[in-house]
């Protein structure tokens, strides 16, 4: 298939554009950068050994989009660009409103002009409303807290929508729990620009003496440990997810929402414990405040992408530690050489 990625140059985009040059198809790359290094782009081609188009366009420019729609005999869009940082989102609720729902309906328009039917979407288990019980599954009361969670979750109306006025289209909602890891080679992973905001990258960034602590956001919640449980998932797991979701995209219409997550649910200090014991490394934290809006516990029932994608997730957290340390100590600076 020759498949558009939008935000391909990101870390769950890159990822996944090597298993698509691996699996035989052709992509065309759509990224502004504006989160992003050029530095991916040529790591890609490196390891996956195949070339294919790249445009450094903002998604939100319909004339460019028509263009390269115009270009390419596009099959099927895999959509991850896009604004994500929680809490700058709140600071910056227009920017995110205005990119992240401009973009899609700039990249739906120009999909419906060149019938182009079939897209996989990058949302978020953060659409799932707090209080839910756990596992929670894709039928559960949606609802966010914060005006990113609100994009991907306005996002999945537009294209439920999008697919009842064109009912042969075929959408996938996939629905991540938290991703991390890297590629196996240490070659690509997750580069947060500044200070990261997510559990995994700060570890790592704290085992690497860049960071002088983790700060741990609460020890007082109701679980095994008192410390925020995730459902934590190999990036390369989500990558094949999309790889299943796109095969599934091609023989099915209608919209559909899938979480993909494990199933297991560790602490921040399972995590930690877990990260120090597989990588031999010392990671220095201290127990802080909650961090206002986590909640205790979230993981996913993923029983839906086995029954309708044949996906589940393969990798342990013996690979996510030791494949996120492996990117990091060997790209202290992330794709920055200096
Ligand atoms: C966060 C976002 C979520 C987004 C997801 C993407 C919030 C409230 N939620 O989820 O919308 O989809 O990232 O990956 O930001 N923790 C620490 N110290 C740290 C960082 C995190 O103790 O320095 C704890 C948190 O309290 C939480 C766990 O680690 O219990 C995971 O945090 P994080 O990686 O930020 O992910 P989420 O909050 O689950």
């Amino acid at each position: 298939m020759k498949i558009l990625v939008t935000g391909g140059a990101g870390y769950i985009g890159s990822h996944t554009c090597i298993k698509l040059l691996e699996e035989g198809h052709e992509i065309i790359i759509v990224d502004d950068l504006s989160n992003a290094n050029i530095e991916v782009l040529e790591r890609i081609r490196e390891l996956s050994q195949k070339d294919f188009a790249f445009y450094q366009v903002n998604i939100c420019d319909f004339e460019a989009m028509d263009k390269i729609f115009g270009k390419h005999d596009i099959d099927g869009v895999i959509h991850f660009a896009g604004f994500k940082a929680v809490g700058e989102s709140v600071a910056k609720p227009l920017e995110y409103y205005s990119n992240n729902i401009t973009g899609t309906l700039s990249l739906c328009k120009a999909m419906l002009k060149h019938d182009v039917r079939r897209m996989i979407f990058s949302s978020s288990a953060t659409v799932y409303k707090v209080g839910n019980t756990m596992p929670v599954d894709e039928e559960a009361p949606l609802g966010c807290t914060n005006p990113y969670g609100w994009t991907k979750l306005m996002i999945e109306q537009i294209l439920n929508d999008v697919v009842v006025a064109n009912p042969d289209w075929s959408v996938v909602l996939l629905r991540y729990f938290n991703p991390v890891g890297a590629h196996e080679s240490g070659r690509i992973g997750e580069d947060p620009s500044g200070i990261p905001n997510n559990l995994f990258p700060y570890i790592s960034q704290t085992a690497l003496g860049r960071l002088e602590k983790l700060y741990v956001f609460g020890n007082d919640y109701d679980t095994h440990d008192g410390t925020g449980v995730r459902d934590y998932i190999h990036v390369q797991d989500l990558a094949q997810g999309h790889i299943d979701a796109a095969n599934y995209a091609i023989k099915h219409t209608g919209a559909v929402a899938i979480n993909l997550g494990t199933g297991n649910g560790y602490s921040v200090l399972d995590m930690v414990k877990a990260f120090e014991e597989i990588n031999q490394v010392k990671v220095p934290y201290v127990i802080d405040a909650r961090r206002p809006g986590d909640v205790a516990t979230v993981y996913a029932n993923a029983s839906r992408a086995k029954k309708l994608l044949g996906w589940e997730a393969k990798k342990n957290l013996r690979d996510m530690c030791q494949d996120s340390w492996n990117w990091q100590k060997s790209n202290p600076n992330g794709y920055n050489k200096v």
